[in-house]
């Protein structure tokens, strides 16, 4: 089937693989349009509609962008759970779009037996301030604003290896949206970003640094995880998911010595609602990390974008 012709106003779709789609409205304004939508993660409605929207409202986010309006996506099983349990999942995704400064519009429910829930949302941005995966540069500073390990955890939780109150700390971060790591990015003059989710952070670095025609090289220790989370992988509580890009990136990623297979699978752990992975010039790198902690957002530098084949990854324990 012949493709339509391109509207040139289109900046980025399709083809492009960002976060986001871009559409030029005037020379100063552009649109960004995303969706998104998940399966349940928490057995809590209200935190589940809370995550999927922060999980949504993320890559506009990423784009460097401001979100305008959310619709709701839902899919439930009208006839074999109570209505007042879609009603705290839509609750809990209002309130949170709320807090992101955008108004929900409208939105639809299909009957289905398996729930899932997301939302579509719209952004604007200054067409010249769209950050894409491309942007990055040999020596870039790698910054990520939250901390890995919720895929681990959820399964854990799933496999009864740990407590719902050992999963607290995960939910903080997986409803925390990352709007004020947005703006702090914004105002320092980050040049590439893109958000971590569900190919896990070596996934996502793999498509930044391909994009910008760059290696990049990251230092185990100075990756943030969750609490228990090493434990858990070595005890095997891993996502289908995770393994997939773990197998997927193995061409793509020279490991240090001694890394072994279950530390790996971490930095290839599947995220809900990610943080945010930042290339940003060196010189910057202390405002940014300054910035980040003014608006109470954590920045940890983890590694930095290098010459070399577009893509590759080299992963050193220190
Ligand atoms: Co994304
Ligand atoms: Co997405």
């Amino acid at each position: 089937m012949p493709l339509p012709a391109r509207d040139p106003r289109v900046l980025l779709g399709l083809e492009a693989r960002d976060d986001a789609a871009v559409y030029a409205l005037r020379k100063d304004l552009a649109l960004v349009q995303t969706v998104d939508f998940i399966t349940p993660i928490v057995d809590d409605p209200y935190t589940f509609g809370a995550i999927a929207a922060a999980n949504a409202l993320s890559d506009i986010y990423a784009m460097g962008a401001r979100p305008v309006t959310a619709m709701n996506l839902a899919a439930f099983p009208v006839r074999s759970l109570p209505l007042g349990l879609l009603e705290e999942i839509l609750r809990g995704a209002a309130e949170t779009v709320a807090e992101a400064g955008a108004t929900l519009v409208g939105g639809h429910t299909i009957d289905d037996p398996e729930p899932k829930f997301g939302l579509s949302v719209a952004g604007l941005v200054h067409p010249d301030r769209v950050l894409r995966k491309s942007g990055g540069r040999p020596g870039d500073a790698l910054i990520l604003t939250k901390p890995l390990g919720t895929g681990i955890l959820t399964t854990a939780l799933d496999r009864r290896m740990i407590a719902e109150e050992d999963l607290r700390e995960a939910v903080g971060m997986m409803r925390a949206l990352n709007r004020a790591a947005a703006e702090a990015m914004v105002d320092t003059g980050v040049r590439a970003c893109t958000d971590v989710t569900g190919f896990g952070l070596l996934g996502h670095l793999h498509e930044l640094a391909e994009a910008s025609g760059l290696s990049a090289r990251l230092c185990l220790n100075q990756i943030p995880v969750l609490a228990r989370v090493w434990d858990l992988a070595r005890h095997d509580a891993v996502p289908g998911g995770s393994r997939n890009n773990h197998r997927f990136l193995m061409e793509h990623v020279a490991w240090g010595d001694g890394i072994k297979p279950e530390e790996q699978v971490v930095l290839c752990d599947a995220q809900t609602s990610g943080g945010l992975l930042m290339a940003i010039p060196p010189r910057r790198r202390a405002q940014l990390v300054r910035a980040l902690e003014e608006r109470g957002v954590s920045g940890w530098e983890i590694g930095s974008l290098t010459r070399g084949r577009p893509g590759r990854i080299t992963v050193v324990r220190s």
